[in-house]
């Protein structure tokens, strides 16, 4: 069979049987075969739909009953290549602009196969796969300009990032009891802008705060946190008896990309005696860039930093990263222990610190493998110009825009997001503006997302893809033009 087909082996004769090939080569030609075909995937992306919509038929073949027995591997991957490869996301794709998805890369993929090769449990013991996520903890706060003893421990993302945050800030300042007694009749409170993201106030949920206790300040004209609202919000609730504990500030807000003045939110948080945290989601790789560092100034000041390596730095999902300044506040939020996790004196299960006591997984794959290729592939310059180069296309676009008597720039660019619409009469610019937005992710020639600002509908380019060129922002504008001339 082309190269493919490994049957099931038989038990041997001890009945016993593992679930390895038959045929050794057989599952070497279709790995091949397999590598092969994705390196070329991502070489022609230009070449295929941005995305396309799966048809009924695509559906229902996803929808298979438990297989109780056996397929064929050329059979599995034939199904792969028709059913699954050409209907994913398509943010691999030159023209996907879609909330703040990165592109990947292709070391990172590869990494990512020897991860599941070699298969660690990075939860913790001592072994290579933890010294690799130790050196990506420690070059992460490094870029963030946080000390070297800073902790950390990789995650899926940064939800799980800024909920890890949020666990730890209030830990620190209740004592580490509230992990046995809960918070009781405490009314902690926490702060940070209109503009956050929806992770904020799930985390405040999670660590057993209620999304309430998340006070959203309102934003300037520019997105960023309003410093006079915050410290009156802050002064407000203490007067009523509650207990600020901890300020976020975003660099890069998911919207439109704003950066709050996180120099000013260090000082605040300092001289309120606040957990100063922020949310880095994407904005963190701007440290790697001399030209947008500067924007970013503050973070290194922070207690807690959330980021992904997903989103600018190009690694495939997923993979974030929580960062705290104070190692010993970071493990009394999370340690644990128990009799199958103890540490011995000699052996696999030595260290003291294991992964697993920094956060809540305790099984964790590999995932650090394909950062530490990714970052050493390229070098940290380089992903340092990615970043600004989206930011230069997005400042393109921008320009591009606001020359257009027929589109309406709808936010100022922060950093690589663009916010338009296509001007039109009120009754009818938010749907029409959602149905060109549909009409060229239908059509497969761009894939912008949405949002709303000022609670109007906006098309919302997030350009985050190294692969994404000007030309093809430009493409997108047009199709945009396209859509609504043939629209109005
Ligand atoms: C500012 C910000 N924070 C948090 C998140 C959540 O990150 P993740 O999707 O990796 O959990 C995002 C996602 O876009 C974001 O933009």
């Amino acid at each position: 069979m082309d190269g493919g087909s490994a049957p099931l082996k038989v038990a041997d004769r001890t009945g016993h049987r593992d679930l390895d090939p038959a045929d050794w080569e057989q599952i070497r030609a279709l790995g091949h075969r397999m590598m092969d075909d994705m390196i070329d995937h991502l070489r022609d992306l230009r070449h295929i739909p941005a995305w396309r919509k799966m048809p009924p038929e695509v559906r229902d073949a996803l929808h298979l009953p438990l297989p109780l027995a056996p397929s064929e591997p050329a059979e599995i991957y034939q199904d792969i290549e028709r059913l699954v490869t050409p209907y994913v996301t398509g943010n691999t794709h030159p023209r996907f602009m879609g909330w703040v998805h990165g592109g990947g890369n292709v070391m990172g993929m590869l990494a990512e196969m020897i991860a599941a090769g070699l298969n660690p449990n990075v939860g913790g013991r001592d072994h290579s796969a933890v010294l690799i996520e130790r050196q990506v903890v420690s070059w992460s706060a490094e870029m963030i300009g946080m000390p070297p003893e800073t902790s950390g421990v990789l995650v899926t993302g940064s939800s799980m990032a800024n909920f890890i945050a949020v666990t730890v800030a209030r830990t620190d300042f209740l004592g580490r009891d509230v992990r046995q007694t809960g918070v009781g009749a405490h009314k902690l409170t926490a702060y940070t802008s209109d503009a956050a993201h929806s992770c904020l106030p799930r985390a405040m949920d999670q660590a057993g705060l209620g999304s309430d206790a998340l006070r959203m300040i309102s934003i300037d004209r520019d997105h960023r946190i309003d410093l006079a609202a915050l410290r009156e919000a802050v002064a407000r609730d203490r007067a009523a008896g509650c207990e600020p504990f901890m300020v976020t500030g975003t660099a890069g807000t998911v919207s439109t990309g704003a950066v709050d003045d996180l120099s000013a939110l260090a000082a605040f948080c300092r001289e309120q005696g606040l957990w100063f945290h922020v949310d880095a989601a994407y904005g963190a790789f701007g440290m790697l860039s001399p030209m947008l560092r500067p924007l970013l100034a503050g973070i290194e000041q922070a207690d807690s930093v959330a980021f992904d390596f997903h989103k600018w730095g190009q690694v495939p999902y997923d993979a974030g990263i929580a960062l705290v300044r104070d190692p010993k506040k970071h493990l009394a939020a999370f340690d644990h222990a128990a009799d199958y996790l103890r540490r011995e004196k000699r052996g696999l299960a030595t260290g003291d610190l294991w992964p697993c006591d920094l956060g809540p997984d305790l099984s964790r794959g590999f995932r650090a493998l394909k950062v530490w290729t990714t970052l050493r592939s390229y070098g940290t310059a380089a992903l340092g110009r990615v970043a600004e180069q989206t930011c230069q296309i997005a400042a393109a676009l921008g320009a591009a825009i606001e020359a257009d008597p027929r589109l309406e720039l709808l936010a100022p660019v922060g950093l690589n997001i663009v916010c338009f619409r296509v001007r039109a009469d009120a009754a009818i610019v938010d749907a029409l503006n959602a149905d060109i937005l549909a009409d060229i992710q239908e059509a497969g020639i761009a894939v912008p997302s949405s949002t709303l600002i000022d609670g109007k509908f906006a098309i919302r380019a997030a350009i985050v893809n190294h692969r994404t060129r000007i030309e093809d922002a430009l493409a997108m504008l047009e199709a945009v033009l396209a859509a609504a001339a043939s629209r109005l």
